[in-house]
């Protein structure tokens, strides 16, 4: 879909794009003419695919590479923003893990590691993106939230539940962050195909597909169209929203 250089001159910060719905959001954003610093914890991993969009779109996509759930690494990250560009526009927390586990199955490493990766690492970019957004007059951050944070799904009472953390988080912050200009909002995506996905294996796809209205898996640029529309201007009046992006799940 060409809309234009919808986000010419914005300068974003994307986590979690080697691969699946990171990378597709970092094209789609790169195509849109945003500066993007695309984050991986895979060193080399977007190297090649930075270079290729900087050169295809005219813009600068610059890999950052570093494991978010570390604090002082996530410090560097934004202090580097500042530094090359002075400003940041949109944060898009997207990075996350998934690992299912059956209840009595648990165990605290699993916990701990998810809910770090997926709840406490996006606490932590989003407060240090909002520090440098305030400097700026405002800013969007998307985070990435997940149907089953809504529904909940057996064998994921972990993950539903670092899910559903997104959600009440993204609601307060965008309360407390709108008189600075700052919008923040999550997309629920549902069945989406990436690797993320794949992993649940063929059966239980199936058997997920049968409850999707449309009949199929969601494709990745499918999100980062959302995530473009909440990154731009053209959802100015848009805060505190929780955007499910599912093809209508039935139950
Ligand atoms: N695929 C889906 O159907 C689906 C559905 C709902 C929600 N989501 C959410 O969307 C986001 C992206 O999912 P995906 O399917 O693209 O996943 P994916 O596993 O395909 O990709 C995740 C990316 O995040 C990176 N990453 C993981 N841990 C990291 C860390 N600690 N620091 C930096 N990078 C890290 C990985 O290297 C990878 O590039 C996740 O938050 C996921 O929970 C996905």
């Amino acid at each position: 879909m060409n809309i234009g250089k919808i986000l010419k001159g914005k300068v974003c910060f994307v986590t979690g794009t080697s691969k699946g719905l990171g990378k597709s959001i970092v094209e789609a954003f790169a195509k849109a003419g945003a500066i993007v610093y695309a984050n991986d914890i895979e060193i080399g991993s977007i190297d090649h695919f930075a270079k290729k969009l900087s050169e295809k779109y005219d813009t600068s996509v610059i890999p950052v590479y570093f494991d978010i759930t570390e604090s002082q690494k996530c410090k560097e990250a934004i202090i580097l923003v500042k530094k090359q560009q002075g400003k940041l526009d949109v944060l898009v927390n997207n990075a996350g893990v998934m690992k299912d586990a059956l209840i009595g199955t648990i165990n605290r490493p699993l916990i701990d590691r998810t809910f770090d990766v997926n709840v406490f690492a996006t606490m932590e970019l989003l407060q240090l993106g909002a520090k440098l957004m305030m400097q700026n007059n405002g800013g969007s951050i998307i985070n990435m939230s997940s149907i089953v944070g809504i529904t909940g799904n057996p064998g994921q009472t972990v993950y539903s539940a670092t899910k559903g953390a997104i959600i009440s988080l993204t609601k307060t912050a965008a309360k407390e962050l709108a008189p600075k200009n700052i919008r923040v909002n999550a997309i629920a995506p549902g069945m989406i195909d990436t690797d993320m996905m794949r992993s649940i294996g063929e059966k239980h796809l199936a058997l997920h597909i049968s409850n999707i209205s449309l009949k199929r898996l969601g494709k990745p640029e499918e999100i980062a169209n959302a995530c473009l529309f909440l990154a731009s201007d053209m959802s100015s009046y848009v805060t505190g929203h929780i955007l499910s992006v599912d093809g209508c799940v039935l139950v």
